[in-house]
C-alpha cells in the first residue's frame, strides 16, 4: 500500500482525501513509478468538481515526475531506475503510480523532477498553442490572458521566442511584474481596465492577431473584441467558468474571426508527437531558455490546500505536490 489523494465524491477541495491506496503491479505495457512530484493543474479542479465527469472513486492528478521501479511485459524502452515525467497519467497525486509506459518520457539529466513535474503539461500546452495551432510569424501581436499563471508564463516566453509581441492580462501588480519579466511588452489589468480598448490603443486600432484565452467566461467577449479581422481566439480553458453559447454571427461582424477550443490530448495523440513536444520543452528547460516558475510547493497530503490556492486566484506560476 502507498498514500494517494483519492476522490470518492465530487465537490470542493475537501474531497481530496489522503488515503491508503494499492496501485498494483504493472501489467503489460505499464510501468510502476515512485512519484517524486506531481503537477497541479486547473483540469484537476474540473475533475474534482465533476465539471469534467469521471467514474468514482479515482486518484486525482495527471502530471508528475519520478523514478521507474518496475515495468510490465512488453516494455523495452524503460527500466528500473529511469527518471521519467508525464502529463497525462491519471492517478498522479500519489506516492506510487502505475501508468502506461507510452505516456512516460525520459528526463534529461539537467532537469530535476520538481521542474519536470511543473513543466510537462503546461509546457506542452504552450508549445502546441504557439507552434501547432497556427504558424507563428515574427512581428505578430498576441494577447495572453492570465499571463502570470502556470500556462501563461510559459506561453509568453514561447511566443516571444517565436518573434511575437505579447500583451498580457492579469489581476495584480505582482503578477504584472512576472508577466513583464517573461517578455510581455504591455500588461492590461483586466480587473480594472477595458481590455479591448487597451489592446486597440496599444496596436494603433488594429487589434491582435491571436488571443490565448484560458480564463473563459469573464474574458471571452473581450477576446473577440480585441482581434484584428481574420484573427484567432484559442479558447483553451475556463478558469473563470465556461463560455455561454453565443451567436456565430458575431464572428462575421467582428471581421471573419476564428475561434477554436483545443485540448493538449489532441496534440500529443501519437508517441511521435508526445516525444517531439516533451523533447522541445524539456531541452529548452535544460538549456535555460525556458524558465519554469514554481509558485508554491505542497505536501501530497495538503493537495486540498493547493486546490484552494489555485482557485483563489492568488497563485503565480506552477503549483507542485511533493509526493515521495
Ligand atoms: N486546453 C488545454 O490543452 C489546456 C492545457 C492546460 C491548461 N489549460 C487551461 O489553461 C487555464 C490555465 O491553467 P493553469 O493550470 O495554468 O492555471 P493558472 O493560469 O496558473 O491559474 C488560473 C489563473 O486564471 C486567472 N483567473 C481569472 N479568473 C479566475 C477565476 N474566476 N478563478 C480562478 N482563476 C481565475 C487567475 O489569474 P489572474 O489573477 O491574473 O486573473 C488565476 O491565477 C485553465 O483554464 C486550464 O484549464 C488548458
Amino acid at each position: 500500500m502507498s498514500r494517494a489523494i483519492v476522490v470518492h465524491r465530487t465537490g470542493g477541495p475537501e474531497v481530496l482525501e489522503p488515503s491508503e491506496h494499492d496501485p498494483g503491479d504493472p501489467g503489460a505495457g505499464q510501468a510502476r513509478v515512485r512519484v517524486h512530484a506531481a503537477g497541479v493543474n486547473f483540469i484537476d479542479v474540473y475533475f474534482r468538481t465533476g465539471a469534467y465527469p469521471r467514474p468514482l472513486p479515482f486518484v486525482a492528478g495527471l502530471e508528475g515526475a519520478g523514478v521507474v521501479e518496475a515495468v510490465g511485459s512488453g516494455v523495452a524502452q524503460l527500466g528500473p531506475g529511469d527518471r521519467v515525467a508525464w502529463a497525462s497519467a491519471p492517478g498522479s497525486y500519489a506516492e506510487v503510480l502505475v501508468a502506461p509506459a507510452g505516456q512516460l518520457v525520459k528526463l534529461p539529466a539537467a532537469v530535476p523532477e520538481e521542474i519536470a513535474a511543473a513543466a510537462m503539461l503546461q509546457g506542452m500546452t504552450a508549445h502546441y498553442l504557439v507552434h501547432a495551432l497556427r504558424t507563428p510569424r515574427a512581428g505578430e501581436v498576441a494577447l495572453v490572458h492570465a499571463a502570470a499563471g502556470g500556462t501563461g508564463l510559459l506561453l509568453v516566453q514561447m511566443l516571444v521566442r517565436a518573434g511575437l509581441r505579447v500583451i498580457g492580462t492579469c489581476s495584480t501588480e505582482a503578477k504584472a511584474a512576472l508577466a513583464r519579466e517573461a517578455g510581455a511588452e504591455r500588461i492590461v489589468r483586466y480587473d480594472r481596465e477595458d481590455v479591448a480598448a487597451a489592446v486597440r490603443d496599444h496596436t494603433n486600432g488594429r487589434g491582435v492577431d491571436v488571443v490565448y484565452d484560458g480564463v473563459g467566461r469573464s474574458t471571452f467577449d473581450a477576446s473577440l473584441a480585441s482581434l484584428r479581422p481574420r484573427g484567432l481566439v484559442a479558447l483553451f480553458g475556463q478558469s473563470s467558468g465556461p463560455v455561454p453559447p453565443f451567436d456565430l454571427q458575431r464572428l462575421n461582424s467582428g471581421g471573419s474571426l476564428v475561434v477554436t477550443r483545443p485540448s493538449l490530448a489532441h496534440f500529443v495523440a501519437t508517441r511521435e508527437e508526445l516525444e517531439l513536444r516533451a523533447g522541445e520543452v524539456l531541452s529548452a528547460v535544460a538549456a535555460g531558455s525556458l524558465r519554469v516558475r514554481i509558485g508554491a510547493e505542497f505536501a501530497l497530503a495538503d493537495a486540498a490546500d493547493a486546490h484552494r490556492a489555485l482557485e483563489s486566484r492568488t497563485t503565480t506560476g506552477k503549483l507542485v505536490l511533493r509526493c515521495a
